[in-house]
């Protein structure tokens, strides 16, 4: 063959694979961006033709960071009996960081339904660090936290399906190394809603990253990813907003820390209906288990019980997991049909390998004193980015 032709083909190829490198995001056009895998940023209305009022309305509960037992309680107080239109049990997204973590625990979350989503491996501060994190970082820190998750909580990879940002930090590199990783959503990106007078147009719907975000870039240090990542989902983390429509906090941890459970439900029920009364995108309750811990002794866990009851009561409301929404807005069912949806049914997962008594307690003493619960035998180092293993 002509070598130079030879060249060409290999020029071709490499182009082909690296191209979401080079690609620089154009403005979405939505005769080529089309579903299962693509959706454009700023399209307002349901997925799939679908009527707001024939749209299941869904409900995403996360917490993030370390999962440990006086947390763990928490999340199941607030999930208790708590049920969704076709008696599959409420459930939430953990976006689990390294330090502290008892992974017998994640282990057992998981096998009740709970999806494990990555918050990196060390979650340090400063800010900036993950802010000039540079590629390798961020690689090491993510798929990081995946191989640990896999290796000490025993979750197959593919489980491992989304991630949120320490700090909401989120940088180029990073939405680099998700797609690269093939993660399927990431949820760091802070939105406010937009309300056109008198008539809410309501917040954005996930979207995926094939063209450039519509999404208002929060500041400075925070710039807008320029690049394309087909097929990479962004779900925005829509602000709790005070009653003026003014944003109160990203988390929910992050607003009115004092408010008794009358607050709290109030709050809780008014953004619920900024989704719930105009196009019904996914409401987020987002938070820090902080959030248990603030205000009078137990008025915040009362409060957002209360609100999941009630949005039980009203039959179209589906409590769900990050990934599940997503699957959602790849094959979109209306209110009629959600209940036999397949990704929305209870899933069937194994029991952990141990329990809490017979899971290993690990101690290390370096980098510093930390306890390591797992079902696995115990590495012989405190598993880092760059040693996920503990080897
Ligand atoms: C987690 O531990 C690592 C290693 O000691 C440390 O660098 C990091 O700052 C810790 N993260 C948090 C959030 O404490
Ligand atoms: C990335 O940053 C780390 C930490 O600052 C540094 O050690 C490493 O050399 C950098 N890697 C590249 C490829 O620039
Ligand atoms: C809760 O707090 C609000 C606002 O401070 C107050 O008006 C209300 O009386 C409180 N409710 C209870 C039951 O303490």
């Amino acid at each position: 063959m002509n070598p130079r032709i030879l060249t060409l083909m290999v020029l071709a190829v490499l182009g082909g694979s690296l191209s979401y490198c080079n690609e620089i995001a154009k403005p979405c056009d939505p005769e080529k961006c089309l579903p299962p895998n693509c959706r454009c940023s700023g399209d307002n209305r349901p997925p799939g033709g679908l009527m707001p009022k024939n749209t299941p309305q869904t409900i995403l509960v996360s917490f993030d960071d370390d999962v440990e037992k006086q947390y763990m309680d928490f999340y199941d107080q607030l999930f208790d009996g708590v049920r969704n239109p076709n008696n599959c049990p409420a459930v939430g997204t953990l976006f689990v960081s390294h330090n502290y973590t008892n992974y017998y625990l994640v282990e057992d979350a998981y096998s009740r339904g709970y999806e494990i989503a990555d918050h990196t491996v060390t979650h340090q501060e400063p800010t900036t660090y993950w802010e000039y994190a540079n590629f390798t970082v961020w690689k090491n820190e993510i798929r990081g936290q995946r191989e640990i998750l896999h290796r000490f909580a025993n979750l197959p990879y593919d489980a491992i399906k989304g991630f949120r940002a320490p700090f909401l930090m989120f940088t180029e590199n990073m939405y680099k190394v998700l797609f690269e990783a093939k993660f399927t959503y990431d949820l760091s990106w802070p939105l406010n809603i937009k309300f056109n007078g008198e008539s809410p147009i309501g917040p954005m719907y996930p979207y995926t990253f094939d063209y450039i975000s519509k999404q208002i870039c929060p500041t400075v240090e925070e710039p807008c990813p320029k690049m394309s990542y087909p097929g990479l989902w962004e779900i925005p983390n829509v602000n709790i907003m005070n009653s003026d429509h003014s944003p109160c906090a990203s988390m929910m941890d992050g607003c009115n820390p004092s408010g008794n459970a009358s607050v709290w439900y109030e709050i809780l029920l008014r953004n619920f209906h900024y989704h719930y009364d105009t196009n019904r995108t996914p409401f987020g309750m987002l938070m820090h288990p902080s959030y248990f811990y603030h205000g009078p002794a137990g008025d915040h866990l009362k409060a957002a019980r209360k609100f999941l009851k009630y949005a039980e009561s009203l039959g179209d409301v589906w409590i769900l997991t990050a990934s599940q929404v997503i699957d959602w807005m790849q094959d979109p069912q209306s209110i009629e049909k959600a209940k036999s949806f397949p990704p929305w049914q209870c899933p069937s997962r194994p029991p952990p390998r141990c329990s809490s008594s017979t899971a290993n307690s690990c101690h290390y003493t370096e980098p510093r004193d930390f306890y390591m619960t797992t079902c696995t035998e115990c590495p012989k180092h405190f598993p880092s980015p760059t040693d996920p293993d503990g080897n």
